[in-house]
């Protein structure tokens, strides 16, 4: 058993691990801390705070003091640190949040578990789990191999570094101090719960409020996209049974390229909307309301400052060693996730309804479009 801190727990996938880890270890006790940035949302933990079976600390990894007092208390034996300011278009338009907590809040955590850890003579039995990205890697060509762990740092954006830097300092800690972590490297993660900035949850929203479906340069840039789902069980393989001061890749096996994710999310809700005819008089502005092609809103615009090419991972080291091989088929998870928004519209309208709206305006009003075209199949 147990104590074990989610960072970022009110996050995308911080929601999503709260859940897969009462699931897969129920005997643990859960203590979640989150500053509640913009992307935070507690909906999802709401009946697990109120009925006492998590505890929910609203603070920000910076606060040393704070985070101190949280050890001192509950002594944990399993730290899993997803706080981070997390989207790449935000990173570019104001860099500063991210070097703050992903850099400098990463080392205040690794700091604070590492002091209690050695005063309490916890360190053989705790564990620190770093959750990072693929994209300290940098961008791949079409043909270049996967990354695996053994491949060079090569940060693009201001995110991409400040995880990078992230990486870097944890592993110094494992070097110098016998610090007991492990770094994990994703790729794009989708499904429930996911902020509507990101790629899959805007253009499923922007279909349904009939809004133009904004592909950055030609849409061929790909991304290998990995169900969070499959991801949360990875990760608590890993924190569990993965080796002291090593790093492993998880990736889904789902290259796309962004032309391909929208056209099968357009489709997807065209054919939904076939199957279900109260979503016309839900969603009246969605092209598939009066019959049309959801492809009929798409609009290449300009691209994104250093947009990465390619992302993949080779995830081999994972499988060989930890078993971890859980893969979710794309069109499946993609038809998931879209009818997750459709039953969820309660949920995306908050976020929609308020500050989301002044990002909307400044990150895609600048931007020219260069074409609008209705993508065939
Ligand atoms: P997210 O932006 O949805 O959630 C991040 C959470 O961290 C938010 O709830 C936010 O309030 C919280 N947070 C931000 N600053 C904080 C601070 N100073 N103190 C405490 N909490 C703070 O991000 P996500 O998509 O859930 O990503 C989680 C982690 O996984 C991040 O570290 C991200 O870099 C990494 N990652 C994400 C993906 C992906 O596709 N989403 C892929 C690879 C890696
Ligand atoms: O690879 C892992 C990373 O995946 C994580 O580390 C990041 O936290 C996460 O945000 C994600 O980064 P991306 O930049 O790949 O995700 P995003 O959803 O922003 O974009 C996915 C692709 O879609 C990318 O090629 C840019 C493109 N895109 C994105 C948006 C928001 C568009 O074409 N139009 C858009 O409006």
């Amino acid at each position: 058993m147990h104590t074990v801190l989610i960072t970022g727990g009110a996050g995308f996938i911080g929601q999503n691990l709260v859940h897969a880890w009462r699931d897969a270890r129920p005997s643990d006790r859960l203590v979640v801390i989150d500053a509640m940035t913009y992307a935070a949302n507690l909906r999802s933990l709401e009946p697990l705070i109120a009925e006492r079976s998590i505890a929910f600390v609203r603070g920000d990894i910076n606060d040393a003091a704070l985070i101190r007092a949280l050890f001192d208390e509950h002594r944990f034996t399993r730290v899993a640190h997803l706080a981070a300011e997390s989207h790449v278009d935000r990173s570019i338009d104001d860099p500063e949040a991210f070097l703050q907590t992903n850099v400098l809040g990463t080392f205040t955590l690794l700091k604070s578990a590492l002091d209690h850890w050695r005063e309490a003579a916890l360190l053989d039995r705790s564990r620190f789990l770093h959750v990072s990205t693929d994209e300290v890697y940098g961008s791949l060509g079409l043909d270049d191999p996967a990354f695996t762990e053994a491949s060079p740092y090569r940060p693009n954006s201001p995110y991409a570094a400040s995880k990078a830097s992230s990486d870097h300092l944890v592993r110094s800690f494992v070097a110098t101090y016998g610090m007991p972590a492990l770094i994990t490297n994703c790729s794009n993660n989708y499904g429930p719960y996911q902020h509507p900035e990101k790629l899959i949850p805007l253009m499923i929203i922007h279909a349904l409020e009939g809004k133009p479906l904004p592909i950055y340069g030609d849409g061929s840039n790909v991304r290998d996209w990995l169900h969070v789902s499959a991801h949360c069980e990875a990760l608590i393989n890993v924190i569990e049974r993965g080796r002291v001061g090593e790093t492993y890749n998880i990736g889904g096996g789902n290259e796309r390229n962004n032309r391909d994710v929208v056209g099968l999310i357009c489709d997807t809700i065209d054919r939904a909307f076939v199957a279900d005819s109260g979503l016309s008089a839900r969603f009246p502005a969605c092209p598939a309301a009066s019959g049309k092609a959801c492809r009929s809103l798409i609009s290449f615009v300009t691209d994104r400052p250093g947009h990465d090419h390619r992302y993949a991972i080779d995830a081999r080291k994972l499988e060989s060693e930890l078993g971890s091989r859980s893969h979710v088929d794309f069109s499946d998870g993609i038809g998931r996730t879209v009818h997750w928004y459709l039953d969820h519209e309660p949920w995306w309208r908050d976020i929609t309804s308020g500050a989301y709206e002044a990002w909307i305006d400044r990150n895609y009003g600048a931007r020219s479009v260069i074409q609008a075209k209705n993508l065939r199949a």
